[in-house]
């Protein structure tokens, strides 16, 4: 009983972060690269570096975050020198769950 608990909630957890992959290679990719090369927008590893020295804790980093992108602002950004730079990001019109979803991936992602 135990193990099966165990096995769903880890296929869960698999499809969650395989989930906000795809919907950041759909969504953001295509302006911020996760790697050096691109200069439309910060890269994605800054933006994660910059958000988790503000919010340590997952949670708060999914709720700032996808709250952010939701309404991409000046007044709330962490980043604004990107804002100088390349301008403030557009606002994009998807949910706050499929933020959260993103958001929740880019927590985890790894370089
Ligand atoms: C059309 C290009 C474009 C797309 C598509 C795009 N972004 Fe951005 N984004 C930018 C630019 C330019 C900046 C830097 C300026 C700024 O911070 O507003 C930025 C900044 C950010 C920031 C930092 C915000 C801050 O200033 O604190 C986050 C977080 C972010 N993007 C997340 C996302 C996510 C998640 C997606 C996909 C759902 C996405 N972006 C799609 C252009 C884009």
């Amino acid at each position: 009983m135990k193990i099966k608990l165990l096995i769903l909630l880890l296929s869960i957890n698999l499809f969650a972060s395989s989930y906000g992959e795809l919907l950041f290679n759909g969504n953001c990719i295509t302006c911020h690269s996760t790697n050096e090369l691109n200069k439309s927008a910060p890269t994605i590893i800054e933006i994660q570096k910059i958000y988790k020295s503000s919010f340590p804790l997952k949670k708060d980093f999914i709720h700032y975050m996808s709250t952010w992108v939701l309404n991409p602002n000046k007044e709330t950004s962490l980043m604004d020198d990107a804002i100088e730079k390349y301008k403030l990001m557009p606002m994009l019109g998807y949910d706050k769950e499929t933020l959260e979803e993103i958001s929740s991936y880019l927590y985890d992602l790894t370089n």
